[in-house]
């Protein structure tokens, strides 16, 4: 049995639906930790598109239990036309189940996250108007709407006749919009929660049960490392923590049950929204990037920056998750290309940088110090093993192991489940140290000559 928690590498959108999908297949419980319909995860399954903003990717398993866990922030309009969209599929909802104490995103969140978005101009962050932001600051500020609230509707009733009153002020004088009808809003909500009822569970005990009976639990991260609210590129970030430390503050486990973390990257790098991106394309190779691999956004349709891949970003991912592994996505992208460059270093103002810098203002300044290697200029759409792709793709995956310490155990090079190249069973595979004691990255080979002699 293994615990597995699966988080995004970069700036989020890097396949993780399609990695967690296929690796649902051994799971008994699959549960999202942090972030709300923000998130855009995609599954293709037989020719078949699904776009999931809340419900964990495992929802396609008809046997595997998904959990909307309490770190999470829920839109109940959004979640329930997820379900509705699932449920016209013939895709069954009835596993599915969500935390009673995860926080409720109501409507003057969308409203001050779009208009606060507005109001900055150009220090706009780009966020996805879905109301995050608003909806974790009220947590912290300690007035949100939690799930359990909407069950009660006496409580209910009482909080946002408080709450609304008070944002009301905001939304008329701050933002100059109109108040909303508290009583519309309220009858609103306690028509979703007739709904949601039989879904909410206390999911922090229900996921410590299936750790009791070892299933196996898969924890799938919404966004990206560099989108996280402590450590990523701070302000242009989420509220949330999408890192692997999140996964278990989010769930309500302690660490001592994860086994695994496996990080997804893509063969190259994407963002949404505003801020700093060192190895951003603005000419014809970054608009082929966007245009063959379908750089739009899940969630809100917009067009992903797109640049090459940054190795000093996946070796922080690799430090700030503690990743054992990574699926490397979306390799058939870059096909097509004569050269492929991989940032291995900045330069800040004339120093040559390895690491990624922790100021926000140092990585503002940073300039990329590019590796170029040679393209393979082949479809590697259809292979599936390492054999079979061209020796520059193997080539170019090696020195992204390399560079980054860190063993490739999937390559995907499609967006449906059999695209892709299982190198390593990354559960049930041999669990590795990313260095041995003299700094060097140890190979399977000898990994299991030490566990052999252990
Ligand atoms: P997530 O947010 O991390 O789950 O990623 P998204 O689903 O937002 O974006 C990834 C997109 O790439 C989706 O449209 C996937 O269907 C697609 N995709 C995933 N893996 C591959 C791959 O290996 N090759 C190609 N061409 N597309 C892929
Ligand atoms: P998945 O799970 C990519 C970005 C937004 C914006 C910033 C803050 O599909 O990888 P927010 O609405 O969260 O306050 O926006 O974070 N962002 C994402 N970018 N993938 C996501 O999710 C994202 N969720 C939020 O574009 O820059
Ligand atoms: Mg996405």
């Amino acid at each position: 049995m293994a615990n597995v928690i699966v988080i995004g590498a970069q700036w989020g959108d890097e396949g993780k639906g399609k990695i967690t999908d296929l690796l649902s297949r051994s799971a008994d419980v699959v549960v999202r930790s942090q972030g709300g319909v923000n998130a855009g995860h995609t599954v293709v399954v037989q020719g078949q598109t699904f776009k999931l903003h809340l419900i964990p990717s495992g929802i396609l398993y008809p046997e595997t239990e998904c959990i909307i866990g309490s770190g999470t922030v829920i839109d109940p309009q959004v979640l329930l036309e997820e379900i509705d969209a699932l449920e016209a599929l013939n895709v069954s909802t009835s596993n599915l189940k969500i935390s009673q104490t995860a926080h409720v995103t109501m409507p003057y969140h969308r409203l001050i996250d779009k208009a606060s978005e507005e109001r900055r101009g150009k220090y706009k962050i780009g966020t996805t108007g879905r109301g995050i932001g608003p909806t974790y600051a009220d947590k912290s500020e300690r007035t949100g709407i939690r799930i359990i609230d909407l069950m009660q509707p006496e409580t209910l009733r009482e909080k946002l006749e408080w709450t609304i009153s008070y944002k009301n002020v905001i939304l008329d004088k701050l933002y100059n919009l109109s108040p909303l009808d508290p009583e519309q809003v309220i009858g609103e909500y306690l028509q979703y929660a007739e709904r949601l009822k039989p879904y909410v569970i206390d999911s922090s005990l229900k996921i410590f049960e299936a750790v009791q009976k070892r299933k196996n639990i898969l924890f799938e991260g919404a966004q990206g490392t560099l989108l996280d609210l402590d450590h990523g590129t701070y302000p242009y970030v989420t509220s949330s923590n999408p890192i692997a430390g999140g996964a278990c503050v989010g769930s309500g486990v302690g660490p001592t049950i994860i086994d695994r973390v496996i990080g997804v990257a893509k063969a190259y790098t994407t963002r949404v929204g505003e801020g700093p991106f060192p190895t951003e394309l603005h000419d014809e190779t970054g608009d082929l990037l966007g245009d063959r691999g379908a750089e739009f956004g899940t969630t809100t349709g917009r067009r992903r920056r797109c640049g090459w891949f940054d190795a000093l970003i996946g070796r922080y991912a690799v430090r700030i998750n503690g990743l054992d592994c990574l699926a490397v996505t979306k390799l058939d992208v870059l096909d097509e290309l004569k050269e492929i460059k991989v940032c291995v270093a900045y330069d800040i103002d004339g120093r040559i940088c390895h690491d990624f810098p922790s100021s926000s203002l140092e990585f503002a300044r940073c300039q990329p110090v590019y590796r170029t290697v040679p393209g393979w200029q082949r479809s590697t759409s259809d292979c599936r093993s390492l054999e079979d792709l061209p020796p520059q793709a193997l080539d170019y995956l090696k020195l992204l192991a390399e560079l980054m310490e860190v063993p490739i155990s999937i390559v995907s090079i499609g967006a449906s489940r059999d695209q892709t190249i299982i190198v390593e069973d990354p559960i049930h595979g041999p669990k590795r140290a990313l260095l041995d004691s003299n700094g060097t990255p140890v190979t399977t080979h000898e990994l299991h000559n030490k566990d052999q002699v252990k």
